[in-house]
């Protein structure tokens, strides 16, 4: 999704704020980038194709100066990837970046072109300009100009609009994507996220859906779109500015990967019992729970993963039934929801479209929610009647990876939480597993060691263009997440399954040319299942690379091309181990091919349109 940006205030660093803002905004999106600068009557506009580096080559050859401005980096849904696509939008005295999609736009471009305005884009965002252009042509005011124009818009929608006719007033538009304001004394901020602007502010209000502000350098004022005053409060947002820089990695991905032991530690801080034999919830009371009867999780991508994950550790150990389900899927599937049923969205950025409208949907059907995401003041977070955060810090690398791994570390909490409080768990096995919980962070510490050995492998099987992973149990879906990870920044064609399938079809794939990557800790009921499936693989000449705990492999080896052996660990924490060298392999591999890690081709870390 897009990242929008704007700045009012002094004329002098209108520019540097809104290209440090736009770099700081890319990992929602880089096909294209551009800003539109007003300095009292005119308006300079420069936009190029590719990503935010490229504009601020071309903004060093321009002075730039005004004291409004507003900027956008663009994940293309309407119209290609080009210089003309990309935005500020103008028309006539008015400029415009949007994020989101409008859905109604065939139906309004018709109506601006039957009444004289001509696109030069193929974008629906365009629209807006127009749109506000006619308003300020019929002699309407800035403010009601755009109120008229965003009301005539469906969809989601986030806008930043300047005109030249007011050039004191920046006005924002929040509906379903995300904006928020900074201030500052006698200049204000806006932005689709925090990293944008927190190097200059951390005085933040957030916008809520079908808010509108009229801001000036001085003042603020907020209103929705019809015309009504609204009162938002100042947050004081606490952030750590090295989380925006890469620390002395090559890559924000790798950075995230070696934060796992502290983004770990950070997310069971505060969970265990003041005598250490228990586990538990500030946010949450057991006994807020005690009437549901059946969960669902929802989730997109490597929050879906985490759900899949979650359904069998909350069906172990709290015997409570759960579904699961991709969030994209459950709004439109008339689901099955009483005031009984307790519905997990997982959501890292806490403002993934799909997840969002699932959540809304399930409110609606008289769901009780909790929302697990990583983003405090999120729209998840905020829409959902229970929250925990994970605390992995923020998460640039559009893969996900520590937040992955905190999202598990918080299924395996609840469901013991969920568990002890229905008695399911005894007091023995609810503290000893208070002791697999503290064990994570030095476990992972321990699997960081393996980077060496997985770099090698990298070298040996970046060049097969085709990749299975296999799982049971717990680590069916790492190998679903594994193979996801290939495939978003290495670009090589992957599939995760659950080992016992493949004899029921995917092993017609299976020949010397496919590696066939296996995640076995053994000390899973099922290992010995899965070792059948290691033969069923080396029948075929499969290339096999085994990953397992300690010796797991001792007596297979004739089977292994390639060993993988992690520390042992309780089979309910394995997950959290059995991700890590499969990030590492996915970094090393796309490190070879030097494909763009922290912002691999077509994706976004935070998509907010459906
Ligand atoms: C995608 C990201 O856009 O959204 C993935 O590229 C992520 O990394 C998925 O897993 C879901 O995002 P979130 O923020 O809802 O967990």
């Amino acid at each position: 999704m897009c990242g929008i940006v704007g700045y009012i205030g002094d004329y002098r660093k209108t520019k540097q704020v809104l290209l440090e803002g736009l770099s700081r905004l890319e990992y929602r999106g880089y096909d294209s980038s551009g800003l539109a600068v007003l300095d009292n009557n005119q308006t300079s506009v420069i936009k190029c194709k590719g990503k935010v580096s490229d504009l601020q080559k071309k903004a060093r050859k321009e002075k730039l100066e005004g004291q409004l401005g507003i900027g956008h980096t663009r994940w293309a849904t309407h119209g290609i990837a080009n210089e003309v696509n990309a935005h500020p939008h103008t028309s006539g005295s008015t400029s415009v970046v949007h994020n989101g999609i409008i859905e109604n736009y065939a139906e309004l471009k018709a109506q601006l072109q039957k009444s004289g305005f001509e696109f030069v884009s193929d974008t629906d965002s365009e629209i807006l300009a127009h749109l506000i252009e006619s308003g300020l042509a019929a002699a309407m005011s800035f403010e009601d100009s755009a109120r008229e124009a965003f009301k005539k818009v469906e969809g989601a929608c986030a806008v930043a609009a300047v005109t030249q006719k007011e050039p004191g007033k920046l006005i924002v538009l929040r509906n379903f994507s995300p904006v928020v304001i900074g201030l500052g004394e006698n200049e204000k901020y806006i932005a689709s996220d925090i990293p944008a602007i927190i190097s200059r502010t951390n005085r933040i209000i957030y916008l809520q859906d079908g808010d509108m502000a009229v801001i000036e350098k001085d003042q603020i004022h907020i209103t929705d779109l019809e015309g009504n005053r609204l009162q938002r409060e100042e947050v004081l947002v606490s952030s750590d500015p090295a989380s925006f820089e890469k620390g002395g990695f090559k890559h924000f991905m790798l950075k995230e990967i070696y934060e796992q032991p502290r983004s770990a530690l950070d997310t069971i801080r505060g969970k265990i019992s003041a005598d250490h034999r228990g586990i538990e919830l500030e946010s949450i009371k057991p006994r807020q729970f005690s009437k549901i009867k059946k969960i669902i999780a929802l989730g997109c991508g490597t929050s879906y993963h985490a759900c899949l994950v979650g359904k069998q550790l909350i069906e172990d150990l709290s015997r409570i039934p759960v579904e699961v389900n991709i969030a994209s899927e459950f709004r439109y599937s008339n689901p099955i929801i009483d005031k009984s049923t307790l519905v997990i969205v997982v959501s890292q950025s806490g403002e993934t479209a799909d997840t969002s409208e699932a959540l809304l949907e399930a409110k609606r059907l008289g769901a009780k929610t909790l929302a697990i995401t990583n983003v405090e003041n999120s729209k998840i977070s905020r829409e959902s009647d229970h929250v925990i955060y994970t605390s992995a810090g923020t998460e640039i690398g559009v893969a996900s990876t520590k937040a992955f791994t905190t999202q598990l570390i918080v299924f395996y909490i609840l469901s013991n939480v969920l568990g002890a409080s229905k008695g399911v768990i005894s007091e023995a096995a609810l503290s000893a597993n208070v002791k697999s919980l503290v064990s994570i962070p030095l476990l992972i510490e321990k699997i960081l060691k393996l980077d060496d050995r997985i770099k090698e492998l990298a070298q040996k099987y970046n060049s097969f263009n085709n990749f299975i992973f296999l799982g049971r149990g717990l680590n069916f879906p790492i190998a679903l997440e594994g193979a996801l990870k290939l495939k978003e920044i290495s670009y090589i064609h992957a599939e995760g399954y659950a080992a016992g399938e493949m004899k029921h079809g995917p092993i017609a794939l299976v020949d010397e040319n496919v590696p066939v990557l296996f995640i076995a800790p053994n000390n899973g009921i099922n290992f010995q299942k899965i070792v059948g499936n290691l033969r069923e693989i080396k029948a075929r000449n499969g290339l096999v690379i085994f990953l397992t705990s300690e010796n797991g492999a001792d007596e297979y080896k004739e089977y292994i091309d390639d060993l993988i052996e992690i520390p042992g660990c309780d089979y309910n924490i394995s997950p959290i181990a059995t991700i890590i060298p499969l990030q590492l392999l996915a970094y090393h591999i796309a490190r070879i091919k030097g494909t763009d890690i922290d912002q691999p081709r077509n994706l976004a870390k935070v998509v907010t349109v459906e």
